[in-house]
């Protein structure tokens, strides 16, 4: 039989094809195709794409718990005759037992081959584009979209989703204003399309436009909020927004609304949105109220995972925002042990060594007023943390945060260079005007 992309799969009935192909086109807008995926494997628990699409969305969550569904997987795909398969198939059981051992580039690359062979499948793009975000890879993000692209028919219901993602790689390798373009066309086709409202808003982001920005993210409200697993990474870029505007009151009510609050189920992803908008108001000194304790008690559910590195920053980010130095200081030491015992064969152990526990001892330094450790820590590095994964906008904190450890170290040349650097990236930014002039008011 085939799937939507007219692509062979090895199933016994349409009904769970049908079922495949609801996951596929859920995951495309990202609503949540978890039940969808019980419902299918329910039905057919031979069916090798369900069971590698399980595997998929489990490692998507970066959650450390999730692994085991997806090798709940790779253990009924065990038992499936492989020579029943197609070639496509059997790639994609190599690319998940890759990836669900901890290799993420290996995987990536997998996917890729895949692709190579096959640029109709939607499962080896959605999946590869989420491994190149997790690799910082700017250039693979944009360019596997790219390679894939025109052997799509623009009239196939998926197209405007490739849009999105072509969107985001654009952004990310630095070509804002093309980025720009291709994302209001990927939302024009599908206005709940919930990766391209996230691309317009990286597009705008990056170009610092951010009244408008924030316009777009009031117009897409309804689409943005609905029925998928975003919602909260979509609140904080509206929050960015928001906060360049000057219009804290209500960055702070997004957040309470969407992002993060008491007793909310701790997923990895959304906790670290919550840590990104608080870290940026910690650093400016804003009240943080009850917050940063409610995202510690839900980090600390998480925290001793050492599973994706970015995740491990983000904990330590609210471990210091809420001055927890004993959960700060076991997330340190869990770190070191990871660096010295860990699995060195995953690409998680390069970037928890190369970046991960750098940044890390940097927040953690900054909340103990120790800014030339902070300094030391975070300038190497300065430039390469893309290795640990997320957009420009997620790491801008860790550049927000080597500038204002250099303010209050009262290094004025480092602090003068490093504003610099930001103005003339964003020369009407708010924020940017504001460190310039502390900067100018240091003394020599
Ligand atoms: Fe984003």
């Amino acid at each position: 039989m085939k799937d939507l992309t007219n692509l062979e799969v090895t199933v016994h009935s349409n009904s769970t094809l049908s079922l495949y192909n609801t996951a596929i086109a859920d995951l495309c807008r990202f609503k949540n195709p978890v039940p969808t995926t019980i419902e299918m494997l329910e039905a057919e628990p031979d069916f090798v794409m369900g069971q590698v699409f399980n595997g998929h969305i489990n490692l998507w969550t970066t959650d450390r718990d999730d692994l085991q569904w997806c090798l709940e997987s790779l253990k009924a795909i065990a038992t499936i005759d492989a020579s029943g398969l197609t070639p496509r198939e059997r790639m994609h059981v190599s690319a998940l037992q890759t990836w669900a051992k901890g290799d993420l580039v290996g995987a990536s690359r997998q996917l890729d081959e895949i692709l190579i062979e096959y640029p109709m499948d939607i499962m080896a793009l959605l999946s590869g584009h989420q491994l190149d975000f997790f690799l910082g890879d700017a250039l693979n993000l944009r360019g596997r979209v790219c390679r894939v692209l025109p052997d799509w028919d623009k009239q196939h219901p998926l197209y405007g989703f490739l849009l999105g993602m072509l969107s985001f790689g654009l952004e990310e390798a630095g070509h804002y204003e093309r980025a720009e373009h291709v994302a209001m066309e990927a939302v024009q086709i599908n206005p709940q399309d919930i990766w391209g409202i996230h691309a317009v808003a990286h597009a705008l982001e990056m170009q610092n436009k951010y009244v408008q920005g924030a316009s777009f993210m009031q117009a897409y409200e309804k689409h943005w909020q609905n029925d998928n697993v975003m919602v909260s990474h979509n609140a904080i870029h509206q929050g960015l927004f928001l906060l360049e505007t000057g219009d804290l009151g209500k960055a702070v009510e997004v957040y309470d609304n969407f992002v993060h609050w008491e007793n909310i189920e701790p997923i990895p992803m959304a906790l670290v949105d919550a840590s990104s908008v608080l870290w940026r108001l910690y650093l400016e000194d804003e009240e943080l109220g009850n917050r940063a304790k409610t995202l510690t008690d839900s980090w600390k559910q998480k925290s001793d995972q050492q599973f994706y590195a970015f995740n491990d920053a983000h904990a330590m980010i609210a471990f210091a925002a809420d001055n927890d130095h004993d959960a700060a200081r076991t997330l340190l030491s869990d770190l070191k042990d990871y660096a010295l015992f860990g699995d060195k064969t995953t690409t998680n152990h390069s970037m928890s060594l190369q970046t991960g526990l750098p940044v890390c001892e940097a927040i953690y330094s900054f909340t103990q007023g120790d800014y030339h450790t902070t300094i030391a820590k975070l300038l190497p590095i300065k430039n390469t943390t893309a290795q640990f994964g997320g957009s420009h906008a997620q790491r801008d904190i860790f550049d927000r945060t080597l500038l204002e450890a250099a303010i209050r170290a009262g290094r004025k040349p480092l602090a003068r260079a490093l504003v610099n650097e930001r103005l003339m990236a964003r020369p009407n930014s708010p924020y940017n005007a504001k460190k310039l002039d502390q900067v100018l008011s240091l003394a020599s």
